[in-house]
């Protein structure tokens, strides 16, 4: 395990360009691309998993984060039918490669490769992602995961984590590490909750996943416990009437609907 990460580790932040010296004269080489990480495959019983991970299917829109020879590009629409492909990957050569992989295998239009920066590609369509970089890139797209995915947008990374973002699942792989995390809806800020003829007003703030506050319920404010969000499904717990209980829900935009026939709902204020 240790080699295979500290592997990636030495060859980051590769120089923009070298500059050779011959015969006493210096030619600028040819301009390389100033990479964050050099290309190391994911195995495919790897990528296999980490497609199985992330439920690709025939309704999804497949990225692949730094796609090296496109092998996870391709795997999502060939094996798993997702409906696009889009591979970004900043080395012209991977890409090459990327898309002699495409035509060898048969693709067509719906398979992309990008000559582009993974910091400056739009992320927007895309309901599944992969990433096989290092925890500190992850951290530093975090930002940019979490504006630009829809909630509920599965990311499965390899051997890399997502620093104090909480996965949903971690499992090995033959010795990998892979790890699913869900974009979640955003909740922060104030809300108002009828349930039946309680009125109630939340207060939420979060922190990737975890969901904490206050509620007001009759003018008594508590604390809000065992807050969680998973992708567009919240769930927590207050205290109505000196009492525990629990809510769960589904979010979509600035409204909240219990989930399972409960009848309770809240909308942003
Ligand atoms: C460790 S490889 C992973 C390849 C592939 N995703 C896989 O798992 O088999 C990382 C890839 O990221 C690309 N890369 C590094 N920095 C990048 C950046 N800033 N933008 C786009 N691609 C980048 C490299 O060229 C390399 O192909």
């Amino acid at each position: 395990m240790q080699f295979r990460t500290s592997g990636l580790r030495s060859f980051a932040g590769v120089a923009a360009a070298a500059t050779i010296v011959l015969g006493g004269a210096f030619y600028a080489a040819s301009a390389q691309p100033k990479l964050d990480i050099h290309f190391v495959p994911t195995p495919h019983e790897v990528v296999k998993r980490m497609l199985e991970i992330a439920k690709v299917g025939p309704s999804d829109t497949h990225y692949d984060l730094g796609s090296g020879d496109g092998r996870i590009v391709i795997a999502a629409v060939k094996d798993f039918k997702a409906k696009k492909g889009v591979g970004i990957d900043l080395d012209p050569q991977r890409i090459k490669e990327a898309n002699e992989n495409k035509a060898k295998a048969g693709l067509g239009d719906n398979v992309i490769f990008r000559e582009q920066n993974i910091f400056e590609t739009d992320l927007s369509e895309a309901t599944t992602v992969s990433m096989y970089l290092l925890t500190s890139i992850n951290i530093r797209m975090r930002p940019k995961l979490l504006k630009e995915l829809k909630p509920g947008t599965r990311i499965v990374t390899h051997a890399f984590n997502m620093g104090e973002w909480k996965a949903e699942h971690e499992e090995s792989v033959n010795g990998y590490q892979v790890y699913l995390f869900i974009v979640p809806a955003k909740l922060e800020g104030t809300w108002e909750m009828s349930d039946g003829e309680k009125k109630i007003s939340l207060d939420l703030k979060s922190e990737f996943t975890d969901l904490s506050g206050s509620a007001t319920v009759n003018g008594k404010k508590s604390d809000i416990k065992g807050g969680k969000i998973t992708g567009t499904k919240v769930e927590f717990t207050i205290d109505v009437d000196g009492k525990p209980v629990k809510y769960e829900g589904t979010v979509d935009g600035n409204a909240i609907t219990g989930s399972g026939g409960a009848k309770w709902t809240a909308k942003k204020a």
